[in-house]
């Protein structure tokens, strides 16, 4: 066992892998692409997540937090863009980890994303069965109480697991089952499904904003920020702003991390690289077009929402549907919740979409078992085995579990994977400053420091639990690590392979 925890995988080896055999379809453009990042970044954010941060962390400025995320998820999303563009396979910022920052940073970064993807899918299919059980009122319709909710929950109050005598979340295993049946079928009928129901949510978030900009009173945004600007602790320590009793941080910076959770998911699209035609130049696309896109949207939806409805009486649970309800248009609720509920589908269908494909990438490298994870389907060329675990994975988690608590743990996940891309895109630039890098982030170091900056400074806007659950759920991985991935690594054969055939390509 002599090979270093930091080996790196070589740039040619991962550039002549690309060829090899049992490859994803290439069949995605840069629309369906730029589709399948709106696809998963527009959801439970926007539609939920923004009521508890106006009201409880941020007032009208609201706007504010989603620039300062924007910000951060733009820089991130340029270094994803000059990654993707330069070795265009199926793992992301998984790939990129292991070609700059070697094997060890490559398996925390994977076992990482599980959080992003598996763990998101779950609190977003949790989500969108409370959507659900709201969507069928309108039918007169109300869903069994017995299996409308997770059999615990967590009381922040207390900070105890209580029971909520219910015995499991039907829809929300119903939903992951449908998503994982459609995954499973193939990235054709995947992401044609995707392109209409994202049209059905962009089309009812241009709602929101275009009949909700009559409803604004500009007095509803004074105070513009009523907890401050701040929010940023060190473990417990706050460093600037405010805490509230149980000392979690308020103001803009920890509304900004809070709703990072709504940008989650542009990065999704470099999973997909194997399945773009071109995807040096499609996959930049499609990660900056729905990235601004989101970015814009989701600005002025914060500022309809907090210009209609005074910031403390913003809904927690239902914010957008509810302050159209304040503003007597009580129709409206059930034209958003439907969508809500077809943008938390479209989440959860690429969510769900890009888990596997992480996974094969880390099972081609032999850090995972490549007879499950590896396996593509003979027929429909999806990964159908590691699909089908993701599936099981999220119900479970999304029918059993207290999810709200899960989903700081994805924010600050997910901020990891993006620090460590920004700061392996520097590495890259040092260490193969002549690669081709058909798209390359602009402003030189400027854009990747940038990036680590605000999502680290983000990370610590994030109440401190997170960072003690983020250590817990990295030691667990680096325990499989050591386990099974260090010992089946195939690194070492791999270089051997292709390094003749590298050779006489070298840039
Ligand atoms: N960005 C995704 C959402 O808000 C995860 O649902």
């Amino acid at each position: 066992m002599s090979r270093s925890l930091f080996a790196k995988k070589p740039l040619d080896v991962l550039l002549e892998e690309m060829k090899g055999e049992s490859r994803l379809r290439r069949i995605l453009g840069p629309v369906q692409l730029t589709s399948l990042g709106v696809g998963a970044i527009i959801g439970t954010g926007i539609f939920v997540l923004t009521g508890v941060a106006a009201h409880d962390k941020t007032g009208p400025a609201l706007m504010l937090s989603f620039v300062v995320s924007g910000l951060a998820c733009i820089f991130a999303a340029l270094c994803y863009a000059e990654f993707a563009s330069m070795v265009p396979v199926a793992g992301s910022a998984y790939t990129y980890a292991y070609a700059t920052l070697g094997e060890m940073m490559a398996w925390i970064i994977g076992w990482d994303l599980v959080l992003e993807y598996a763990v998101a899918s779950a609190t977003v299919a949790h989500g969108w069965s409370h959507y659900f059980q709201d969507f069928i009122h309108i039918f007169g319709w109300t869903f069994p109480e017995a299996y409308s909710n997770s059999p615990i929950d967590y009381d922040a109050a207390t900070g105890h697991i209580v029971s909520t005598g219910k015995i499991f979340d039907l829809p929300a295993l119903g939903i992951a089952v449908v998503i994982t049946a459609v995954l499973v079928k193939g990235i054709r009928e995947s992401a044609s499904f995707n392109a209409v129901m994202v049209g059905v949510k962009v089309a009812i978030v241009f709602f929101v904003i275009g009949v909700g900009v009559f409803y604004i009173d500009p007095r509803n945004w004074t105070p513009f920020a009523p907890y401050g600007f701040g929010g940023l602790t060190f473990f417990g320590k706050t460093i600037w702003g405010i805490t509230d009793a149980g000392g979690q941080p308020l103001g803009v910076m920890a509304g900004a991390a809070t709703i990072f959770f709504a940008y989650i998911g542009f990065d999704s699209i470099s999973t997909h690289s194997e399945e773009a035609k071109n995807p040096s130049r499609d996959v930049p696309i499609g990660i900056i077009t729905s990235l601004l896109l989101c970015t814009v949207l989701y600005i002025a939806v914060s500022a309809v929402l907090t210009g209609m409805v005074p910031y403390n009486k913003i809904s927690v649970d239902a914010p957008v549907s509810n302050a159209f309800q304040q503003a007597g248009l009580p129709w409206a609720r059930y034209l958003i919740a439907f969508g809500a509920l077809t943008g938390i589908t479209s989440v959860l269908l690429v969510m769900m979409l890009s888990q596997p494909r992480v996974l094969l990438a880390m099972a081609r490298d032999g850090l995972l078992p490549k007879s499950f994870f590896g396996a593509v389907h003979e027929r429909f060329r999806t990964p159908w085995k590691s699909t089908i675990l993701t599936g099981i994975f999220v119900s479970i988690l999304a029918s059993f579990l207290p999810l709200g608590i899960l989903a700081d743990l994805v924010n600050i996940g997910t901020l990891l994977a993006f620090v460590i891309v920004c700061a392996a895109v520097l590495i890259m630039r040092k260490t193969n400053p002549d690669a081709r890098r058909p798209f390359r982030a602009p402003l030189g170091a400027f854009v990747p420091l940038a990036g680590m900056t605000i999502c680290l400074l983000l990370m610590f806007s994030l109440p401190v639990a997170n960072w003690y659950r983020l250590f817990g759920w990295l030691a667990i991985g680096m325990l499989i690590y050591f386990a099974y991935g260090r010992k089946h690594s195939t690194l070492e054969s791999e270089i051997e392979k292709y390094a003749g055939a590298a050779k006489g390509k070298r840039p």
